[in-house]
Parts: C-alpha cells; sequence; structure tokens
C-alpha cells in the first residue's frame, strides 16, 4: 500500500504533496485546484483526470480494466499513485 506521494500539475508544475489518508482531490483543494467531482466514490466519471507520468493505483470502478491498465487516466476522488510522482494534466 503506498501512503504519501506527489502530484505535479502539468500546466503549472505546482506540486502537490498527497498524505496518507487524504485523497488526490481532498489535496488538490488544499491548494486552491478544484476538481470536479459528483459521486466522490470512484463510480461515476466525474473527476477522471489524465495522467501525463507515473503510475495510478485504481481505487475505482469506472474504467474497465484495459482502461486502468493504459494508466493514462484515473479517478482522484479515490486513485492514488504507485509512484512516488504522478504528473497530471491540470
Ligand atoms: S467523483 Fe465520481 S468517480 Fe470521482
Amino acid at each position: 500500500m503506498p501512503t504519501a506521494f506527489t502530484v505535479r500539475l502539468a500546466r503549472s508544475g505546482q506540486d502537490v504533496p498527497v498524505a496518507d489518508g487524504q485523497t488526490v482531490v481532498e489535496a488538490l483543494a488544499a491548494h486552491g485546484v478544484v476538481v470536479a467531482t459528483s459521486c466522490a466514490q470512484g463510480v461515476c466519471g466525474t473527476c477522471l483526470t489524465r495522467v501525463l507520468a507515473g503510475e495510478p493505483e485504481h481505487w475505482d470502478m469506472y474504467l474497465s480494466p484495459e482502461e486502468q491498465a493504459a494508466n493514462d487516466r484515473f479517478c482522484p476522488c479515490v486513485s492514488r499513485s504507485v509512484t512516488p510522482l504522478l504528473v497530471l494534466d491540470l
């Protein structure tokens, strides 16, 4: 199980730490970056975000196994990161 990791916002170059027990959406919001959410449970896909580098750890039920395996999108309301750094298209 990963604990803390960092997400990098590709457009601004900003690094946002994600603490153990904190979702990526929560961490981003704490830094003033709002990702639209609806279910916040990994079901609806509203929060779907493109991943540019790093490997997400998928906890959602929205993407198919094949889509998850592509590792180019993830649901930051529930999913985390396998790699210490995840670069997002934000
Ligand atoms: S808000 Fe529904 S999947 Fe993230």
